[in-house]
């Protein structure tokens, strides 16, 4: 997330790290490359992480909301991208407090479920069109909801975090782009990118859809109509949320709600 592969303050080079959820180990293997005095572990329901990765990171199947079986606490625990992965995202979060090192830090990195527009121009545009990201995102979230699920979780992290018992609880929320509008080249390469990621991500919610009422037509209609909508420079951005906290010290004067 703009360049950094972490933003928790860590005081010193953390040995044990755990990344929840690693999907392809991307985020893993180049923490551990950039960290060689750290243990870094990756774990996921699948392993379809490399075979050829850095010697001081490896990978692990695990359902991490089953019981965890590590040998020993981790001193930063991160997890991206895992929104709509959790059953109860809050219990997530004291599992992670529970298996951290007092002084240990917690970090996601995920989308926040709005479309947020840049300029006038580009709201008008939103609000004029059945087909918004933003509108795609309130059925998505609402049908998700009617199943018993919420996936909008970005804006509760910090919430939890502090129910959880984490001092020092931060959030960034941070703007990029949706589509390549940007003349930035680095923005405008990463809003190429999510274009591609959002067209198959409309395409691929139809039991969200169907949950939140709509027909077979309807999804069909509502699909195009986002993928041609969302392929226009309309200057918005999704915003990004990193929330990161740390675990209080032994003795440690906690401000947070966690009850003794
Ligand atoms: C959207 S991907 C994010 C991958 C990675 N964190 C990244 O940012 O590149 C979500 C990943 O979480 C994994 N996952 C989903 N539920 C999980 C669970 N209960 N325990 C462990 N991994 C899970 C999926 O297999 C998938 O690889």
């Amino acid at each position: 997330m703009k360049g950094k592969l972490s933003w928790a303050p860590l005081d010193a080079e953390p040995s044990r790290v755990l990344d929840i959820g690693t999907g392809t180990g991307i985020w893993a293997c180049d923490y551990a490359e950039a960290h060689p005095q750290s243990e870094v572990v990756g774990t996921d329901l699948s392993l379809i992480q490399p075979d050829y990765s850095p010697p001081n990171c490896h990978f692990v199947r695990e359902d991490a909301e089953e019981e965890w079986v590590h040998d020993s606490p981790f001193d930063y625990a991160h997890a991206r991208m895992m929104t709509i992965c959790f059953k109860d995202p809050a219990a997530m979060i004291r599992k992670i407090y529970d298996n951290l090192q007092p002084g240990g830090w917690v970090e996601y990195q995920e989308i926040g479920a709005d479309q947020i527009a840049a300029d006038a121009e580009s709201e008008k545009l939103i609000q004029s069109t059945p087909f918004s990201l933003r509108e795609y995102m309130h059925r998505v979230v609402q049908g998700a909801a009617n199943l018993g699920r919420n996936i909008d979780v970005a804006p509760r992290l910090e919430g939890w975090m502090v129910e959880a018992g984490f001092v020092d609880v931060t959030v960034h929320q941070i703007l990029g782009p949706v589509n390549a509008w940007s003349s930035d080249p680095v923005e405008h390469r990463i809003g190429f990118f999510i274009t591609q990621d959002v067209i198959e991500v409309v395409q691929s919610a139809s039991k969200f859809y169907k949950a939140y009422g709509m027909t077979d037509d309807e999804i069909t209609k509502f699909v195009e109509g986002c993928c041609r909508h969302n392929k226009q420079l309309t200057k918005t951005d999704p915003s990004r949320y990193v929330v990161y906290g740390r675990k209080p010290c032994a003795g440690e004067i906690s401000k947070s709600a966690k009850p003794n």
